[in-house]
């Protein structure tokens, strides 16, 4: 039977870029999601942004626009940086939005008219100045535990300390540096010791890892406590039904976000709200979240629901904070890395692929080692899986017009027992253990390279043994599309490649239980490129503050230039490092047709396979002068339409800058024992 899953991850806040910490995050749920779908589930998947709050009416202000048009920026940014990495949401919406004022009414008036809300009054640090109460973060001033100066209103950042914001000494307004006031108010509080026998047993219905629902039992003994759900105005946000003046809490309406986000897309596909939030729901609801809001997730939540009306989350998946070389993400150690930096360097896939060998179920931290990072990625990515395509499609393409052999050859049962490690696969992806999935598919990706090593198409080749060359690349492609198939989750991009190269419709976990045979391939085109240092170390440089001083020894300013040579353009070191320079055999030249500068060059790039390049190179050199030469190509230039066919990267050669004799050009060699695909810099 399919299953009718919902699943959420958390709203990112509507006043910051999305990092790689949160990525973890969204990738995480992301391939859970692609996995549900790839089985053939009713999988949907939610997300919005997190819009109320006093951080964002603060930015908002500062930067004198209405917190509104703040919002819709973000979610604007917010939601190109998710495309980019192929997080795939269903719907990704706003907490600001009607379906969510609507909700989030409906379960507070019926947690109130059930007597679950009370009033207090509530003393709090207030600035006349900016005539508003200041949150903890908003005040600033010395510890009352360790003396440390300017410490935020909650916890003492140098010895750890929690506290009230009234009990800082020489407490500061961090928006005017006024000292602030005390000033009482009425708030609105949620009753959530009314819901203790209610939330112990849903503890223990499975919706919890143990680790959680540990942490959960310690939150139990020592006692649950009523949940201020109410702030004054000004705030940006919803304005309490029967208490005008009062807002709710930004916390109370944000994971209302979850349904407001499922009603959206109802609405719009005709699907039922009810379905999925009403009583009686038999849809799956998961919520991915980081450790930091367990609080918020597995104590107010559930109970707001039980209490408002609405069923509960079958599950809460919690995961652990991410950190970069060892240590907490840092602006000044330039890895505090948004979104926007990674992709200026670094392909997506490449960070869902080392993610998802870093993860498992439970609620570990995980490091993004940069060092480990490029040898992963190169050595699983393209070592063990790009190479197996690429080493054989262009032999089923060359010699046997595409056609895989019609009948599936003898394998020593190598396919079958793909297929069944599927299960397993399978079982470690549900339980979200991505990192023993990662190992297991490298395991066969390692079997298959073996088969390939063992059966050496390019010496059966060389040897004109069609039959058996024929039989071992079909083996090759097939364990190759299973491979696929099961990266797909983590890999969108890399499949829907594979998906074209194989002419299929779709890859599907059912799907690959048979192979193809007699089917045609189309001619292999770039999957994966190598992940290059200088591509890391130019993401770190762009991620850190350009306002550092100089570190000492360092010229402040590059030496001048010699005055007589002409003057060059500089570029920095990190646009250099974004080409990608390759070693490549020239397989042959032919003239073209029509075009009397050109040469039509077919070249071998080792492992990154063969490309067709147009040169400006005919006055110079003879077709027949070339075959098996060696020279430099541009390998990652976006490939050229042209007249006479497509143009897929760019050789160098040397010519006067005046360009007065067209066969003054020198073609670039690299000395002999150079191999195809050697990477130049
Ligand atoms: N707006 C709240 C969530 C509301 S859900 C109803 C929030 N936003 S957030 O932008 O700070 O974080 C969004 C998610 O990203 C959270 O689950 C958070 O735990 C996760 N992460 C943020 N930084 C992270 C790391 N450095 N590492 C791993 N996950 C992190 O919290
Ligand atoms: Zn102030």
């Amino acid at each position: 039977m399919t299953r009718r899953i919902l699943v959420t991850s958390a709203l990112p806040y509507a006043n910051g870029s999305i990092h790689l910490g949160h990525l973890v995050e969204y990738i995480q749920t992301d391939i859970w999601v692609r996995f549900q779908k790839l089985r053939g589930n009713d999988c949907l998947y939610f997300c919005a942004d997190d819009t109320h709050g006093t951080p964002v009416m603060i930015r908002a202000r500062n930067e004198g626009i209405a917190p509104e048009l703040l919002v819709q920026r973000m979610h604007e940014e917010h939601q190109a940086d998710f495309k980019a990495f192929s997080i795939g949401f269903d719907n990704y919406y706003s907490t600001h939005s009607e379906e969510n004022r609507i909700l989030s009414e409906e379960i507070y008036c019926k947690n109130r008219d059930a007597g679950h809300v009370q009033t207090a009054l509530v003393r709090q640090a207030y600035c006349n100045k900016d005539a508003m109460f200041l949150p903890d973060r908003f005040i600033r001033g010395t510890c009352p535990s360790c003396g440390a100066l300017d410490q935020y209103g909650d916890a003492c950042e140098s010895c750890s300390a929690t506290y009230a914001p009234l009990d800082l000494k020489q407490a500061k307004c961090a928006l005017c540096g006024e000292p602030p006031v005390e000033k009482s108010s009425e708030h609105l509080f949620f009753r959530l010791s009314d819901f203790e026998p209610f939330l112990k047993e849903w503890t223990r219905s499975g919706a919890l890892q143990a680790e959680m629902a540990n942490k959960l039992d310690e939150w139990f003994e020592s006692g649950l406590k009523n949940w201020d759900i109410s702030r004054d105005a000004p705030y940006f946000g919803f304005e309490i039904p029967d208490a005008a003046g009062k807002y709710f809490y930004v916390w109370l309406d944000a994971p209302v976000g979850y349904m407001a986000s499922t009603w959206n897309y109802c609405k719009r596909t005709g699907r039922s709200f009810d379905a999925y939030w009403r009583p009686g729901s038999t849809a799956e609801v998961y919520h991915f979240i980081g450790k930091d809001i367990l609080y918020f997730h597995t104590l107010f939540w559930p109970a707001m629901l039980q209490g408002g009306g609405f069923r509960t989350p079958t599950a809460v998946f919690a995961h652990g904070f991410l950190t970069v070389n060892g240590q907490k993400m840092s602006k000044s150690r330039g890895t505090f890395i948004n979104a926007r930096h990674y992709l200026d360097h670094l392909d997506p896939e490449y960070l869902r692929y080392y993610y998802a060998c870093k993860l498992s179920g439970r609620v570990d931290d995980l490091d993004l080692n940069l060092d480990d990072f490029v040898l992963r990625v190169n050595a699983d990515m393209v070592g063990k899986v790009v190479n197996l395509a690429s080493r054989t499609a262009g032999f089923i393409h060359k010699q046997f017009q595409g056609q895989l052999c019609p009948d599936y050859p003898a394998d020593g049962g190598l396919y079958q027992s793909f297929v069944q490690a599927g299960e397993e696969i399978a079982a470690w992806y549900e339980a979200r253990e991505y990192a023993k999935a990662m190992r297991a598919i490298m395991a066969l990706a390692d079997t298959a390279n073996r088969y390939i090593e063992e059966n050496a198409p390019w010496s059966l080749a060389k040897q004109q043994k069609e039959a058996e060359l024929h039989a071992v690349c079909s083996v090759a492609i097939n364990l190759f599309r299973v491979l696929l198939t099961y990266l797909a989750p983590v890999l969108p991009v890399m499949a829907e490649r594979t998906r074209d190269l194989l002419n299929l419709p779709a890859l599907t976990w059912e799907g690959c239980r048979l192979p193809l045979c007699g089917t045609t391939i189309k001619p292999f085109k770039h999957l994966m490129a190598r992940v290059d240092p200088k591509q890391v170390e130019a993401l770190l440089a762009a991620a850190r503050p350009q306002e550092l001083p100089p570190q000492s020894g360092e010229p402040v300013s590059p030496p001048p230039l010699p005055s007589s040579p002409p003057a060059l353009a500089t570029i920095p070191l990190e646009s250099f490092a974004q080409v990608d320079l390759r070693v490549a055999r020239i397989v042959q030249a032919e003239l073209v047709a029509g075009a009397d500068k050109l040469l039509k060059l077919n070249l071998d790039l080792g492992p990154l396979g063969p490309r067709t390049v147009f040169a400006g190179i005919r006055a110079a050199y003879s077709p027949e002068s070339l075959t098996n030469r060696l020279t430099v190509v541009v390998a990652n230039l976006l490939p050229r339409k042209m007249k006479f066919g497509l143009s897929e990267g760019m050789i160098l050669a040397a010519s006067r800058e005046d360009n007065t004799d067209k066969t003054a050009l020198f073609l670039l060699s690299p000395d002999a024992g150079a191999e195809p695909g050697m990477k130049i810099g």
